[in-house]
């Protein structure tokens, strides 16, 4: 007999465990525990309470490794005190990068589209580690604070090619990028571009992109019109709960974090500490997404069989206090995952998934790294300094900082070029009406007659040394061409 799975399980706070007890036993019912081991790992507000900033154990952590695979309930994210959110640590620990959530009418959810009778059957692909979520917050005068928003090539590459990927899977024929590249034509830009680069290995699958407002106002007028969304982070984070809440809510939406070593299967929604321990939490989220999770173990059989189960439960009209008709006695957490269990082999009247003869094999596991490595899309780029932005904590006019700028520069290669305030232009020129606060960004670029890679970095901190002699640097920006290409923006109104 081969050895069995194995998989790290750790049930979760609040209604966590109820969930997960009536997910494993529904697994069992379905002959999931034959081929699967799950091994209990500690992680949540008990390790948070023994002092662990992390919420998880060393060996938590060991085992998730060497599993590969975490399968977990919701955990309570702890309000100050240090402790992070699991879920955020644990998707950038183990890079989980590509966060994918499936939306589907479900029969029995009643929602305004399916009494309209539109179908909602798609999927979001959310980037998972960078963007604002890399929590790189200052404070950076006493009115001023900043979260720096990272987006990398490699990053956006990941992610585009596994929505692709997995596009080309569900048999999907479009993928669209939702993005703000309009605005911030650098990151957003960088996102879009590398989606429009990934999009030309997949040229069976459509491609498009949508500014992400207008993607929202469209999720919500005609959602049917989408298959697939990638997005990144934070805005993928926005937009994926939006969609929940047009399939009926966070307790529909299944959620699986795929990393190239570790990936994690876990509840979209929280601990609910509202109604735990009392036996009324809905499982069927953690349920999807266990089935997710059978499916990237190839154990696709099963995963057919629970999932029509299900279909087959909410057709009936069976539901938890949560949802469904409300004249209809609801049944407790477990009682709902024993009907599924009673209804496995059954087909449901709409959506039934067909249950292939047998299971695929199970996925390769790539090599454990032994170091940590640096991935790089672009390489070879000639760069070239051409000046500094630096950032400054004072309550001076523009026009006051100008001067004091231009006097400090005079004997540098360097000539001051703009003064802005929260992005918008206030020097060389502005307007009245622009309010300014106590941070300002000065730009100092080659002064005439100096080429640009004539001079190195060095040059521009001993710029900043001379400011730094009289006023507070909080902030330098290095300005370079990256093969003769400004990387930088213009300032607002420049
Ligand atoms: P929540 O999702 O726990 O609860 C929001 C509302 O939905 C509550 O009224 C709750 O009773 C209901 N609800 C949630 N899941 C349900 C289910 N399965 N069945 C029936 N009703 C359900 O969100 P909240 O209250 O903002 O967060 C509570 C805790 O959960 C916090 O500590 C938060 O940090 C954590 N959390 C953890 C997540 C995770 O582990 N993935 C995700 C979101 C929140």
């Amino acid at each position: 007999m081969p050895a069995k799975t194995s998989i790290a399980l750790a049930a979760g706070d609040g209604i966590g465990p109820e969930i997960m007890n009536a997910t494993l036993d529904l697994m069992k019912c379905a002959g999931v525990l034959e081929q699967v081991e799950f091994i209990p790992v500690e992680m949540g507000a008990s390790v948070f309470a023994t002092g662990n900033t992390r919420g998880m154990t060393d060996d938590a952590i060991k085992t998730v490794e060497s599993c590969g695979v975490l399968f977990k309930g919701p955990m309570e994210t702890p309000k100050g005190g240090g402790g992070k959110s699991i879920n955020v640590t644990a998707r950038k620990l183990w890079n989980a990068f590509a966060n994918l959530r499936v939306f589907r009418s479900l029969p029995g959810v009643e929602t305004v589209y399916s009494r309209a009778g539109v179908p909602v059957d798609f999927s979001v692909v959310r980037e998972n580690v960078e963007d604002t979520y890399g929590g790189v917050e200052h404070r950076l005068s006493s009115d001023t604070v900043q979260c720096k928003r990272l987006i990398t090539a490699p990053g956006c590459d990941e992610v585009h090619r596994f929505a692709f990927q997995t596009a080309r899977k569900l048999g999907l024929k479009k993928v669209h990028c939702g993005h703000k590249a309009n605005i911030m034509k650098m990151t957003d830009g960088l996102f879009l571009d590398r989606f429009r680069a990934t999009a030309k290995d997949f040229p069976e699958i459509e491609s498009a992109d949508v500014i992400v407002d207008a993607l929202c106002m469209n999720l919500v007028v005609k959602p049917q019109q989408y298959q697939m969304i990638v997005l990144p982070n934070l805005q993928g984070d926005i937009v994926s709960d939006l969609c929940a809440g047009l399939v009926g809510g966070l307790g529909f939406a299944p959620s699986a974090n795929i990393g190239k070593h570790i990936s994690i299967f876990e509840a979209v929604h929280g601990t609910a500490p509202d109604i735990a321990g009392r036996g009324l939490a809905n499982p069927t989220s953690l349920v999807l997404s266990g089935i997710m999770m059978l499916r990237h173990l190839g154990l696709v059989k099963e995963a057919a069989n629970i999932e029509n189960a299900l279909l087959v439960t909410l057709e009936s009209g069976i539901h938890t206090s949560d949802f469904g008709d409300k004249t209809k006695p609801a049944v407790n957490t477990f009682e709902f995952s024993r009907a599924i269990a009673d209804r496995l082999g059954q087909k449901p009247r709409a959506g039934a998934v067909p249950v292939p003869d047998a299971n695929e094999p199970p996925r390769e596991r790539h090599e454990r790294p032994h170091g940590q490595e640096v991935i790089r899309t672009f390489k070879g780029i000639v760069t070239s300094v051409v000046g500094a932005d630096f950032y400054l904590d004072t309550p001076l006019s523009p026009i006051a900082l100008a001067e004091e700028m231009t006097r400090i520069a005079g004997d540098t290669p360097f000539k001051l070029s703009l003064i802005s305030n929260r992005g918008t232009q206030v020097w060389p020129t502005g307007s009245v009406y622009t309010e300014c606060v106590d941070y300002y960004r000065v730009r100092f670029e080659l002064k005439d007659g100096v080429a640009a890679g004539t001079i190195g970095q060095s040059r521009t901190v001993a710029l900043m040394d001379k400011i730094a002699e009289k006023f507070t640097v909080c902030g330098y920006e290095l300005l370079r061409l990256f093969d003769g290409v400004k990387g930088y923006s213009m300032a607002q109104g420049q």
